[in-house]
């Protein structure tokens, strides 16, 4: 509690040296260091999971608002990063797929990076922040986004190529993928090269004093789950848990389902032969589990290097620090893995936000983000938790991120963007968090309430599931409400870029008092007609009619 007062004190001069720093000279800027990793769900000690060993993004966390309800707006890779590199949603990006371009499909729109290049920000993006290839133009949005070419490490070559060693002596290409770093091609991983080049850029910013936004996208946890294999040790056999509901939901509308045909190419999953409904046995799933939470621990490692370096180059209490996922991801949950649904599991991310004296006191260079080897023996296998004292309940964003890192840099901030926005560069379909991170960090917070609802949506391409293609006729458009989610599966056409309400196939209702998992859909249950009814007027008013009333 100590603590917490003494932030209060410097919360006022630090917000009005934000807003004043859109005048100031660009060495008294604020840098922005805007942290995605790819397939992260909420899986971490500061999330509450006690059995995770993620001390670097825990006491990153305990520096941030931790946002315990964050969620995207389609849970897979480019139609997410699309959204929150843009800040509008997936019927305005006209992404939904992992092949698309926003610029070609859609209109020119000032990216997140591209409005910090445009305010004089060296801009630089470092591994995935854009899903690269035709996605991003083949250039991961480079020039328009980019001061500079965006980097790939090396090792991203072996992507796809059979690094995992078996038992036998061979070499598969496996989901389950300890490496040994010793032999393993290229001597490295994509994330250590990534962060070894994001480090050398801090340091270059530290000597020229330019300011700076730099997106650092992690891989792992992606699959395949490669890591070195030294992580293993911190998740005994004896200590993975099943997910808590390994099933096909008996009242899910086939449409909802996703056979999971990403993990499916894999070999170890491949050689298993599982059907569209099928389930992968239950051994195997806990060896996944095991692996997903090493490769956590892993990414943890390389974001602790990360901020150690912001902080040894004197540069941590002049950076806003951004932290989320991309997508959550199911582990055996509802018998569904990779992301590609609309359950919670699937949209929900972990978010931080980092405001240097605002949600942390000020440190002396090198005192702020030590680094936590996991790895090392004198490493408390159950480290007491920094527990992060500023949460926010609140239902927020991934399309957020956008306004809210421009309005802490005393940017312009974009307002909303008008019912067809296609040629409108710069405006968002976000709403700034600096209201809600204020309420947290002042004495006298006084906001009363937030979104009432937020919005994430999910194609297919026929009623029975297929990942397969990807431009498809219908679309289940799903609402995240204080206490339920409620979905609807309608036409959906892709050469208008129109939905059609009137053709619904499937709905999906979820009561979280007595269903916190949702694996009771009730959307068909004659008690529930009512709630399903105002719910289904909610989610078609959108999100306009759930953007946060009267700013304070
Ligand atoms: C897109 O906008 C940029 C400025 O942000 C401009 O330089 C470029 O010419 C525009 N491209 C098209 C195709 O309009
Ligand atoms: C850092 O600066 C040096 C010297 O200008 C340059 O060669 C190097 O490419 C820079 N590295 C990064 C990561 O920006
Ligand atoms: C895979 O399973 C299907 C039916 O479940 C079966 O027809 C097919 O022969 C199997 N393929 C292999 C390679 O085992
Ligand atoms: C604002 O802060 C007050 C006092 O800490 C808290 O009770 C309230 O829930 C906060 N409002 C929001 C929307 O976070
Ligand atoms: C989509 O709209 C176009 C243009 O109106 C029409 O030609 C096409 O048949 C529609 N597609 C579907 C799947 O309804």
């Amino acid at each position: 509690m100590a603590a917490f007062l003494l932030l209060l004190c410097v919360v006022s001069a630090t917000f009005s040296q934000a807003v004043l720093a859109n005048s100031a000279t660009a060495a008294s800027r604020l840098n922005v260091l805007f942290l995605v990793v790819d397939d992260l769900r909420p899986k971490l000690g500061c999330y509450g999971e006690t059995n995770m060993v993620t001390p670097n993004i825990d006491q990153l966390a305990a520096k941030s608002v931790r946002f315990e309800r964050a969620y995207v707006q389609q849970a897979v890779c480019s139609p997410s990063r699309t959204s929150f590199l843009t800040g509008r949603r997936p019927d305005t990006t006209r992404i939904f797929d992992l092949v698309h371009y926003f610029r070609k499909v859609a209109g020119n729109y000032t990216t997140l990076p591209q409005h910090f290049k445009n305010n004089g920000y060296v801009t630089q993006s470092v591994g995935k922040i854009f899903h690269p290839g035709s996605a991003s133009g083949g250039t991961d949005d480079y020039p328009y986004s980019w001061t500079y070419k965006a980097f790939h490490a090396p090792t991203e070559r072996y992507v796809g190529e059979k690094i995992c060693p078996s038992p036998d002596g061979t070499f598969t290409h496996s989901a389950v993928c300890p490496v040994d770093l010793k032999t393993v091609p290229g001597g490295s991983l994509p994330d250590i090269q990534n962060s070894d080049f994001t480090i050398e850029f801090l340091k270059n910013r530290s000597m020229d004093h330019k300011p700076f936004f730099v997106g650092m996208g992690y891989h792992r946890p992606h699959l395949a789950f490669s890591y070195p294999k030294e992580y293993l040790e911190l998740y005994p056999m004896s200590k993975i848990q099943l997910a808590p509901n390994p099933y096909y939901p008996p009242w899910l509308p086939e449409v909802a389902w996703s056979s999971y045909g990403e993990i499916k190419k894999y070999d170890d999953i491949a050689a298993m032969n599982i059907s569209t409904f099928g389930l992968i046995p239950t051994d195997y799933s806990m060896k996944l589990r095991q692996s997903y939470s090493a490769a956590v621990s892993f990414t943890d490692a390389q974001v602790g290097r990360v901020l150690q370096a912001l902080d040894q180059y004197g540069l941590a209490d002049n950076t806003v620090i951004t932290f989320h996922g991309d997508h959550g991801w199911q582990l055996g949950d509802h018998g569904e893995w990779c992301k590609h649904t609309n359950f919670d599991i699937a949209t929900r991310i972990p978010m931080l936000v980092h405001v240097p004296g605002v949600t942390s006191k000020k440190a002396p260079a090198g005192k702020k983000f030590p680094f936590h080897d996991a790895l090392d023996k004198s490493f408390g296998r159950q480290p007491p938790l920094e527990q992060p004292e500023l949460v926010s309940e609140s239902l927020v964003e991934a399309v957020d991120l956008y306004a809210t890192i421009s309005e802490l840099a005393g940017l312009d901030i974009p307002s909303t963007c008008p019912d067809n926005s296609l040629d409108v560069a710069f405006c968002t379909e976000g709403a700034s968090l600096v209201p809600i991170i204020k309420n947290l960090t002042s004495s006298t917070g006084s906001l009363t309430s937030w979104k009432p609802a937020v919005f994430s949506q999910y194609p297919r391409s026929k009623v029975v599931p297929s990942n397969e293609a990807p431009n498809t006729p219908i679309m289940g458009y799903t609402m995240r409400t204080d206490g339920h989610r409620y979905t609807e599966w309608i036409a959906y056409n892709h050469t208008t870029f129109t939905a059609d309400w009137s053709k619904v196939y499937a709905r999906e209702l979820y009561i979280y008092s007595s269903d916190p998992d949702e694996d009771v859909n009730v959307a068909e249950v004659p008690a529930f007609q009512d709630l399903a009814t105002s719910l289904s007027q909610q989610l078609r008013s959108g999100w306009r009619n759930a953007l946060p009333t009267p700013r304070n």
